[in-house]
């Protein structure tokens, strides 16, 4: 077993052993800390090696799980519907729309661990579980204090695109918008600066801050909240005289100095201007979340604990327990069985009506043209 595996498994098991309390606890809507247990006690420790192994030949992955798992529980809950290649209906799947598509990184991480966890515990762990621990544990190689991560999810039987663009926040929504987004969710403002913590680690693609060094608006050729250097390395990274192609895959860390590492230095960027999509910048303006993200700046440890402890609120958002949805046996596609009970109203539990959305809003990676833009 790899080192970093073998730091997982063991602090897994010292938890296990200190935190007896914790496991007994049943959390909101029927999650459990050690669901597998006596089902497949090893299911947490498989997913921990998987994704160890993967951590070591590309970090990057750590982002791409929280990206995922992210976009998965927003839409309809956490329940593995971003996984889904297709669904019966042909109708688009999240992973078709924009703002997911060839932008999520780590999904065949999650299919080695599925298939691990299939060949030793058949139609037991689902998917939706099997992501949760992948990302938390790829949460914890990045820095975060380990956590529990309760388990118990079902995997939905649905998958669409359309649902995207009211569930996702997007890189140019104001914050009252995203704010709005995470109190539907059950989660709080704070909790929404918390979690954007994430952005500590990971990449953007050109399509979701070039615009701000690119006729920004009517007064501003230039966002005038970005730093002077960081308008600089937009411009030089996005704005080259390349093909369409390679501008479509640049990408920019939103964190030059520690691009793999969970820290605070992700809220400190944000005041200095160098936040790199505008939704984070505007979190240290507005005058509701400027103090939170003053209190994380200044106290990293705290930071780190509340964002374990956010994520397993996040994990808890509209999940499908007990009989809902199903196991699935691989996570691209749901069983076959499943296959004509695909029905959207029977599935989802919430219909987009029940969520009252701003279908107003435009998606920015659909509605900004990526191409080599010459320089002003
Ligand atoms: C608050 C509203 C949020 C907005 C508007 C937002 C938007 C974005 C955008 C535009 C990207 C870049 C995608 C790309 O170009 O590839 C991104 C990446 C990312 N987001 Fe968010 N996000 C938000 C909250 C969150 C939350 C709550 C999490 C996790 C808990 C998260 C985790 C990530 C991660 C880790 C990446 C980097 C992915 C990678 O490197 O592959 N984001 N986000």
């Amino acid at each position: 077993m790899e080192g970093g595996a073998r730091m997982i498994v063991t602090i897994f098991i010292v938890c296990s052993i200190f935190l007896p309390l914790a496991s007994a606890k049943l959390g909101p809507q029927g999650l459990r800390v050690g669901f597998y247990e006596n089902s497949c006690p090893q299911a947490e420790q498989i997913v921990a090696e998987v994704v160890s192994e993967a951590y070591r030949k590309d970090p990057g992955v750590a982002a791409g799980f929280l990206r995922i798992f992210f976009h998965d529980c927003f839409v309809y809950g956490c329940d593995a519907s971003i996984l889904l290649d297709s669904i019966p209906s042909g109708e688009k799947v999240e992973k078709d729309s924009p703002a997911n598509g060839k932008f999520l990184r780590g999904l065949e991480v999650i299919d080695t661990a599925k298939a691990r966890l299939e060949s030793e515990c058949p139609g037991i762990v689902s998917c939706a579980d099997t992501l949760s621990f992948a990302t938390r544990d790829g949460s914890v190689l990045a820095g975060v204090p380990q956590y529990n991560m309760p388990g118990g999810r079902r995997d939905g039987l649905v998958s669409r695109a359309a649902d995207i663009i009211s569930n996702v926040p997007l890189a140019n929504a104001p914050i009252q918008q995203i704010a709005e987004l995470f109190v539907k969710k059950g989660l709080t403002q704070e909790e929404m600066v918390v979690l954007t913590g994430a952005h500590s680690i990971g990449v953007a693609h050109c399509q979701n801050f070039a615009y701000r060094v690119n006729k920004y608006n009517d007064t501003f050729q230039t966002d005038p909240k970005l730093d002077d250097a960081d308008s600089a390395n937009i411009k030089s990274a996005c704005q080259r005289q390349v093909s369409n192609e390679e501008i479509e895959k640049t990408t920019l860390p939103f964190d030059t100095h520690t691009p793999f590492k969970m820290n605070a230095g992700f809220y400190t960027n944000l005041f200095k201007g160098t936040g790199l999509i505008e939704s984070d910048q505007a979190m240290a303006l507005d005058p509701r979340t400027r103090p939170i993200v003053g209190r994380l700046a200044e106290d990293e440890g705290k930071w780190l604990n509340q964002f374990a402890r956010a994520m397993s609120r996040l994990a808890a958002v509209d999940v499908k327990t007990g009989s809902e949805g199903e196991i699935r046996k691989q996570c691209r596609s749901v069983n076959l069985e499943n296959k004509g009970n695909t029905g959207i109203a029977q599935n989802l539990g919430k219909t987009n009506s029940d969520n009252n959305f701003d279908s107003s809003r435009t998606l920015i990676q659909a509605s900004i043209p990526i191409q080599a833009i010459p320089l002003a």
